[in-house]
Formats: structure tokens, C-alpha cells, sequence
């Protein structure tokens, strides 16, 4: 049922790259373009900020050409020293700490699927990272519980919990027991975006935290599995999951255009 919306036109989105994307870059462009404006794509590398040009300089700039801001980039202070000189909204593409529009696309997933997510209980299984962040902070807002299993060394640091009720969030040794009666199976890689050099400690000592058929079974039998892609199948997610029939992760994947 397409039909021509088109309240942005004229106008225009910068977005700034500064970590490698495919999901937010083409969903970004593609909806700034379905709603009548354009898109600027800036990688690091092909703008000043690769020669040294302060961010705060670059978001003062940036912001008096166009309308609307998404960066992509490491610490989260940086996104908020751009925002901080900035004359417009920013929105946050990813960062160390948080991947707010990938919560949004998974909780309008889970809502297209199953109805209202209030209630219900999200397993998160592996890495404390930033779309696990995003969750939690979704969580209070849209009244349902995450429950995180992490291995040894990897758990989620308190402040990151901190506030969260027991009705949001509780933490979990056991995958196994994590995932029990959950209506939603969650994970992501176990090695984000500049912690590369992690990598081979991070594929040891997350072993047991690969979601799996037998996983699977331990959640409630019509439980979905998501992930925010891309994903290592054999690693965070066997083929058989993430290609199975409780994956939604392409409806996940489209999702993030319309939100
Ligand atoms: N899920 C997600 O943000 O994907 P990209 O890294 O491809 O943008
Ligand atoms: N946690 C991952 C998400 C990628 C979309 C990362 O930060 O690399």
C-alpha cells in the first residue's frame, strides 16, 4: 500500500561515519529519500575530521547546512560534545555505549509480530555492549524485563543497571536459565567495533554463551530470536538459529528503515 509521504522535503540529513555500517547507512539514505529529502554520507576518512579538525568545529559547521544529524562514532562523549555545538537534532547512529534506533526497530519488530512487548521477558545472551544498554534503558519505558546472561569478567558494570527494578532487569550465571519461559532470545557479536584487538580472548571465553536449537527450546515455545546483525554464525548465533523459524531478524534488519 505505498503512497508518496514526502514531509521532508527540501530537506537535508549529514550522517557521520566513523565505524563501518551497512544496516544504518542504507536505511538512513533510503528513508531520508522515501520522505522527500536528501542524504550526505561522510566516512572519517574522506572529511577533516581525519586531519584533526575538533568535532566541536566540525558540528558547528556541519549544522548550518542542513537540518538533522546522524553520527555513528566510539565514545559516547563524542557524540555529545558534537550535540552540545550543534544547531540541530543529532541522532545517535551507534556508539561504544549505546545503539538507541536498534532498539526501536527490534521492540517494532516484536510488536509487529507478537503485540505489546509490556510484560514480557527479553533474554539477552552474551555481551554487556551497547545495544544491550539501549535495551535496558527501553525497558523502564516500555515496561517489560531483560534478563542478561554474560560470562565471567564480561558482566554488565553496575552503573549501566543502575535504577533498573528488578520488574526491568536481572542478571543470570546460567544462559540456560536466562532464557527460561523468555519470549524474545537476543544476542549480538562478542566482539563490537574497536575492541578488535579482544577478539581471540572474547571467542574463549564466551563458548558457552552461543545461542543454540537446545537454548532455544529453554525459552517459551513460541519465543522469537533477533539480532541486530551482522552476525557470526558458529559464534553468538548457530546457522540453524538465525536461519530457523522463530529468526526474525530480516523483518529486524528492514525495520530499522521505517522507524
Ligand atoms: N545493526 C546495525 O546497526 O547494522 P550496521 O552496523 O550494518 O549499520
Ligand atoms: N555491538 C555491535 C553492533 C553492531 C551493529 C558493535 O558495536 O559492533
Amino acid at each position: 500500500r505505498y503512497e508518496l509521504y514526502q514531509p521532508l522535503r527540501d530537506r537535508t540529513l549529514a550522517m557521520v561515519f566513523e565505524k563501518a555500517s551497512t544496516r544504518t547507512r542504507v536505511s538512513f539514505e533510503a528513508g531520508m529519500n522515501q520522505l522527500g529529502g536528501i542524504a550526505i554520507n561522510l566516512n572519517r576518512g574522506d572529511t577533516q575530521l581525519s586531519r584533526g579538525e575538533p568535532i566541536e568545529d566540525v558540528a558547528r559547521v556541519i549544522s548550518r547546512m542542513v537540518d538533522v544529524v546522524m553520527i555513528r562514532t566510539f565514545e559516547q562523549t563524542i557524540i555529545e560534545r558534537f550535540a552540545a555545538h550543534s544547531r540541530v537534532p543529532v541522532i545517535n547512529g551507534l556508539t561504544n555505549e549505546h545503539h538507541p534506533c536498534q532498539i526501536l526497530a527490534d521492540i517494532y519488530t516484536y510488536v509487529e509480530h507478537r503485540g505489546a512487548i509490556a510484560g514480557r521477558t527479553v533474554a539477552w545472551i552474551g555481551d554487556a555492549n551497547n545495544v544491550l544498554t539501549s535495551w535496558l534503558e527501553a525497558a523502564g519505558i516500555f515496561g517489560f524485563k531483560v534478563n542478561v546472561s554474560t560470562p565471567p569478567g564480561y558482566q554488565l558494570p553496575p552503573e549501566r543497571a543502575q535504577g533498573l527494578s528488578p520488574r526491568h532487569f536481572e542478571a543470570f550465571t546460567d544462559p540456560r536459565a536466562a532464557v527460561r519461559d523468555a519470549d524474545l532470545v537476543t544476542t549480538d557479536v562478542w566482539t563490537s567495533m574497536g575492541f578488535e584487538a579482544e577478539n581471540e580472548a572474547r571467542k574463549r571465553d564466551f563458548a558457552d554463551w552461543m545461542v543454540d536449537a537446545a537454548m532455544m527450546r529453554g525459552a517459551k515455545p513460541d519465543a522469537l530470536f533477533m539480532h541486530c546483525l551482522p552476525a557470526h554464525r558458529g559464534e553468538e548465533v548457530t546457522a540453524e538459529v538465525i536461519d530457523g523459524p522463530q529468526s526474525v531478524v530480516w523483518d529486524e534488519a528492514e525495520n530499522r528503515m521505517h522507524v
